[in-house]
């Protein structure tokens, strides 16, 4: 088992990390204490003191805090009686943007209106039993199909990957099917799909390895956890595909450790995939140690070996995980800290050998685009535009949930779509791809959802998640919650992004307590330039993004009727 996987399954089964338990691990495990020392200081998930019989941990981030989180959490921490036995903790974005404010109890996440709203007494809340939050709310475009969903039953799941299968150049034309198609990633980046997985192809070298990256953890976004629920089938199905495709006989699965839910829904459909005969399911170690990395192995000697091993590897939490190299580092129990790059992990991934990485949602997409075609995919976009999309939409919205939508489909319609902004309030802004994209103005609402489209508006459609936001908010506000957000997440390896966030939050604390005057925000820009030109990952290229929307949209937010030259 990896140690990461052996310091959750400690912590699930006491509460807590023991000094005494780190030291018996250390011994079995013939590691050096210091080593998990070190793991144990960087996942902010394990805890080395005994809990609290009761913890409470509420999200304190972006959409919950527009929900009143942060209002709701200080008048709980108040009434608590005994806080010796309830603690409340705040911790980072649960993934239930679509049910904020949310917190949970023992893993089980549940909305904090149901505490409140319920007979529960929030003085002690020993007999509290957290209400399950329902199913997520997921939308297709259009009727009650799925366009991205290319089966009508059960018994036809896979035939996109038999078909692959059975002909004799499949994979090569899978991927020029990809090609064509000009799939592009939704994990945030937007590489094309088709490129990537030709790039791994091509490269010697073996084993190789593809992984699904299930982190998703930024602020608003939460698509990926309905693809999860909904069609767990299709992701298994775009990670065979790929494998088969890349020349892989490896794929690891990488799930936020919040997603409890979903993994069963994802370890269920991995079994009935077994039961075809399609993959294997191993533990991480396992799958690992089966390999010889000297051992010289071309696509042709694997052509006819179709089983393809698969773990599940359950992260140990961190927004900076999802960032491909971090995910890396952790599936090699190391601190999840990005690598320099390049070079990238098709060429140097895991174990430093070739590795594919895809996101729950392009994955998700490949088997519509092999069973209906490349052009077909193509012609789903509106007007000029190319393909499909899930999004996650949150905030001040009427229908939180994650709606299915043509590419090109204007930001306004999409609101629309999902109720217009709740209790029928005008819109202010918008932020069209979760905490990292810039806040947009009203005025620029009818930009088409699409990569260049919302990057010539001056944001970008980055997680996929829309983030809705009502006139009588303040922009400020948010904003700082969500710089807040990235220092509390920036793993610290590179000096801009640890002090240039850290230092963001203390200026802007003291702008807005009236401590300094509002002209010192005029620096943010340059220290800006500085971290994007200067961090080594996207966290902090993008950190201080959302004050920046600021000084750009909404100066009158700020405390005082400056103006800042952006
Ligand atoms: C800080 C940070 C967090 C990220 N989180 C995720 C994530 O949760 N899920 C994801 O698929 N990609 C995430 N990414 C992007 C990945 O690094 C990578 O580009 C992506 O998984 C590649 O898959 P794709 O080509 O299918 O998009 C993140 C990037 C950064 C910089
Ligand atoms: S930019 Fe920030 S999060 Fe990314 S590697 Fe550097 S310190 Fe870590």
């Amino acid at each position: 088992m990896s140690l990461l996987t052996e310091l959750l399954n400690l912590q699930e089964q006491h509460g807590w990390l023991s000094k005494d338990r780190l030291r018996t691990l250390a011994k079995q495990s013939n590691v050096p204490l210091h080593q998990l020392q070190s793991l144990v200081s960087f996942y902010t998930h394990f805890q080395t003191t005994a809990p609290a019989p009761l913890e409470l941990h509420v999200c304190r981030d972006m959409t919950c805090h527009l929900h009143g989180a942060t209002q709701q959490t200080e008048l709980l921490k108040k009434q608590i009686v005994d806080t010796t036995h309830t603690v409340i903790k705040e911790v980072s974005c649960l993934g239930r943007c679509d049910n904020a404010p949310v917190a949970d109890i023992d893993g089980c996440p549940f909305s904090i209106t149901d505490l409140t709203a319920s007979n529960a007494n929030t003085t002690d809340l020993t007999a509290f039993v957290p209400p399950p939050l329902g199913p997520s709310r997921m939308i297709p475009w259009d009727g009650d199909r799925f366009r991205s969903d290319p089966y009508h039953s059960e018994k036809e799941h896979y035939q996109a990957l038999t078909t692959m299968l059975d002909q004799t150049k499949g994979a090569e034309q899978a991927i020029q099917t990809l090609k064509q198609s000009g799939l592009k990633g939704m994990g945030g980046a937007g590489f094309p799909t088709g490129v990537k997985w030709e790039l791994v192809r091509n490269q010697p070298g073996h084993p190789k390895y593809v992984v699904v990256n299930a982190d998703e953890s930024e602020p608003g976004t939460f698509k990926d956890r309905a693809l999860l629920e909904y069609f767990p089938h299709l992701v298994i199905e775009g990670m065979l595909i790929a494998a088969h495709c890349v020349g892989s006989q490896q794929a690891i699965i990488f799930i936020r450790h919040e997603y409890r839910h979903e993994k069963e829904k994802i370890l269920t459909a991995i079994r009935k995939a077994e039961d075809r005969g399609l993959l294997t399911l191993v533990p991480l170690k396992q799958l690992l140690d089966n390999q010889n990395p000297d051992q010289s192995s071309t696509l042709e000697d694997n052509r006819d070996e179709n089983l393809i091993e698969v773990s599940l590897f359950v992260s140990p939490g961190g927004y900076i995980l999802g960032e491909e190299t971090a995910l890396l580092e952790a599936l090699e129990d190391k601190r999840g800290e990005p690598r320099n790059k390049p070079p990238f992990p098709g060429t140097a991934g895991l174990r430093n050998q070739p590795t594919l990485i895809n996101n729950v949602e392009t994955l998700a997409m490949v088997p519509v685009i092999m069973q209906q075609g490349g052009d077909w995919w193509k012609s789903q976009g509106l007007s000029s535009f190319e393909g499909l999309k899930f999004i996650s939409v949150s905030g001040h919205i009427t229908y939180p949930g994650t709606y299915e939508v043509p590419v090109g489909l204007p930001v306004s319609e999409l609101i629309e779509r999902a109720g217009g902004v709740d209790s029928g309030r005008r819109l202010k802004a918008f932020a069209p791809g979760g905490a990292s994209s810039m806040f947009l103005p009203a005025e620029k609402v009818d930009t088409p959802i699409d990569f260049k489209a919302l990057q010539d508006a001056g944001s970008m459609l980055g997680s996929g998640a829309l983030f809705v936001v009502a006139e009588g908010t303040n922009m400020l506000d948010i904003a700082v919650n969500v710089v807040r957000f990235f220092r509390n997440e920036s793993c610290g390896k590179c000096v801009p992004c640890r002090i240039g966030t850290q230092k963001t939050v203390a200026l802007l604390d003291h702008v807005r307590l009236g401590t300094q005057p509002c002209e010192r925000l005029q620096v943010l820009p340059e220290l800006a330039e500085t971290l994007l030109q200067t961090s080594i990952c996207g966290l902090g290229q993008v950190a201080l993004n959302p004050i920046l929307s600021v000084l750009e949209y909404f100066q009158t937010d700020l405390p005082s009727d400056t103006n800042i030259d952006t």
